[in-house]
């Protein structure tokens, strides 16, 4: 099999455009991809990640690219891309992913996650590229009946964020059924953590994080006073939420895999990445305490709206279509948060 895409209209190339790479999941990938011998294009318009991240992809990999600072709702800019490079393909990382906040600000959510998309879509059309990896999330599928959760599960999203995301699967396989020779493969990720082993790139939300890693190595690097644990009264093995915690390395690898399986198998599929194991939020603490060597103080609060009491994945379709697992567990992800984190206590910034 060839390493590149074969485009039906005979158009053939090399490069992957990656928007959102400037992002925590996307340099990741960025980083895996570059390592795989890709070419990449990166378009990323900074509204929640820094240049600096950038940098740090090409320390690391001691490789070039180019990367363009627009935003995807901007047709302009994303057409002179499409006319600049040989694009072959493309991973669609960039949007909003607070849950909590598209609650309160569902407009911010509905524009920038589905106009980008729309747009990006528009522009893949135009210049005839129709092989997409899209970043969705388990938010699709709202509060399971049961657990674990696997790809046909009911989709009933919670939050605007996690309907953006099932409007936006919805939008490819309607583009699917139009035109065959559309190519998506949807990832579903489960709760990204971890960060690269070299420590110079990872998780730098702007403003103070919604979710549960960050804000512990916030807590541990001094920024934060102490985790706030959002209810202990859950039907849990120990009352606190669980959920899949996934190392953004092996969900980088996914996207690879993500992408090996359309050059193969055209068409369109959708797969969980997560890890198939619950922890709760006390054994995170836990597991992060002994990762970092140090006590993170808590308390326990009331509920947050919204959460889920239990959320893990059934990562099987994934193993066997796409021949991925995560390879990296709990404690792997706390060393190397702390590892970034410790190194970069303020981020990029
Ligand atoms: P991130 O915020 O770190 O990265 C997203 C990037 O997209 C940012 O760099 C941001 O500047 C950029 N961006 C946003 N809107 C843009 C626009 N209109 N034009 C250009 N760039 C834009 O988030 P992440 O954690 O890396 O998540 C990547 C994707 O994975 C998102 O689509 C997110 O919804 C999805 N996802 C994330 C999680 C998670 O918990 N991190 C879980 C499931 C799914
Ligand atoms: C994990 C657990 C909290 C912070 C969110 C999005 C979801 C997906 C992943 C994008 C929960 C608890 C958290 C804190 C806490 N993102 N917690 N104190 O809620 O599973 O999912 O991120 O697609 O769509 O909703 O992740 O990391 O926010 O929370 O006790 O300060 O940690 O209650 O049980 P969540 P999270």
């Amino acid at each position: 099999m060839a390493d590149n895409f074969c485009i039906p209209n005979g158009k053939t190339g090399q490069t992957v455009l990656v928007t959102g790479g400037a992002g925590y999941i996307g340099s990741h990938t960025c980083v895996k991809l570059l390592e795989a011998g890709k070419e990449i294009v990166v378009i990323d318009n900074l509204s929640n990640s820094r240049r600096n991240s950038i940098e740090r992809i090409k320390e690391i990999t001691g490789k070039d690219f180019t990367f363009y600072c627009d935003d995807l709702r901007d047709r302009a800019a994303l057409r002179r891309i499409f006319r600049s490079h040989s694009i072959s393909g493309v991973i669609h990382f960039a949007g909003w992913k607070a849950a909590d906040e598209s609650v309160a600000l569902p407009l911010k959510y509905y524009d920038n996650n589905i106009v980008s998309a729309v747009s990006l879509l528009n522009a893949m059309a135009e210049h005839q590229v129709k092989n997409l990896v899209f970043s969705s999330s388990a938010a699709v599928y709202g509060i399971p009946h049961k657990v674990p959760i696997a790809e046909d599960f009911p989709l009933q999203p919670i939050s605007p964020y996690g309907s953006t995301k099932l409007m936006i699967e919805n939008i490819l396989q309607d583009l699917h059924q139009a035109d065959p020779y559309w190519n998506f493969v949807i990832l579903r990720y489960f709760n990204p953590a971890g960060a690269h082993p070299s420590g110079l790139i990872g998780e730098d939300p702007i403003g103070i994080p919604s979710n549960l890693v960050p804000y512990i190595t916030g807590v541990a690097v001094g920024r934060f006073e102490k985790l706030r644990v959002y209810g202990s009264d859950y039907p849990t093995k120990d009352g606190t939420c669980v959920r899949d915690y996934i190392h953004v390395d092996d969900l980088a690898e996914g996207h690879l895999a993500a992408l090996a399986h359309l050059e193969k198998n055209r068409g369109f599929s959708v797969f969980n990445l997560g890890t198939g194991i619950g922890y709760s939020v006390m054994e995170v603490i836990g597991a992060f305490s002994k990762a970092a060597g140090k006590e993170i103080p808590y308390e326990i609060t009331g509920r947050r709206a919204g959460d889920i009491p239990v959320c893990y994945a059934n990562p099987y379709k994934a193993g066997i279509e796409l021949l991925w697992k995560a390879q990296k567990g709990l404690d792997q992800m706390c060393r190397d948060s702390w590892n970034w984190q410790k190194k970069n206590p303020a981020g990029y910034g």
